[in-house]
């Protein structure tokens, strides 16, 4: 399928709402949005370009419906697929474990054969340390409603232009 396949897990709604934002600026004529708790690994492998959009729980854990998704990923083939992440944290009260759940999901994709794309400049966020960060830079979007929900709708406006571009 050529539309872009966001899929998104979220437990007090920040994920969702700013999921819908991605979505409505990629076009809803360009995607299509499915919550991760109503996902199937075929629903998932019917396409090509991904959105992977999940936040932050526990101590970098995965969102709990993402985190019960995540086996589904090893029956899934990511050969020819490119697969951008956006993530939610909180940089303030997590400072140590900065959207760390992004770094499990790029390594099962790439594990199984697919293309990591949209990753961002670290600039802008204050924080410790974070498992999302590869060669200075974010493995995807990172988005921080808690601190800096001022600033979601540029960051998200930016990255669909990389991202539709890397996508292409
Ligand atoms: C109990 C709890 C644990 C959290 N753990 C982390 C964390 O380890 N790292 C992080 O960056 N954000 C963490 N967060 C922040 C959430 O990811 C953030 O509030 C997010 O916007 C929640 O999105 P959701 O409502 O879509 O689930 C945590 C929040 C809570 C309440």
């Amino acid at each position: 399928m050529n539309k872009i396949g966001i899929f998104y897990g979220s437990t007090t709604g920040n994920t969702r709402d700013v999921t819908l934002k991605l979505y409505e600026a990629l076009g809803k004529n360009q995607a299509e949005m499915h919550d991760i708790r109503e996902t199937t690994a075929s629903d998932m492998q019917a396409y090509d370009k991904i959105v992977f959009s999940v936040s932050t729980w526990g101590t970098g854990d995965l969102q709990d419906d993402w985190e019960e998704f995540f086996p589904s990923l090893n029956s899934i083939d990511f050969n020819g697929k490119t697969v951008a992440i956006m993530a939610l944290g909180d940089q303030q009260n997590y400072p140590d474990n900065f959207v760390d759940c992004m770094r499990p999901l790029a390594e099962k994709v790439i594990e199984r054969g697919g293309r990591i794309v949209g990753e961002t400049p670290t600039e802008g966020y204050t924080f410790s340390a974070s498992k999302a960060v590869q060669s200075k830079r974010f493995l995807g979007l990172v988005i921080d409603e808690d601190n800096q929900a001022n600033m979601t709708t540029s960051r998200i406006h930016d990255w669909v232009e990389v991202i539709k571009q890397a996508m292409q």
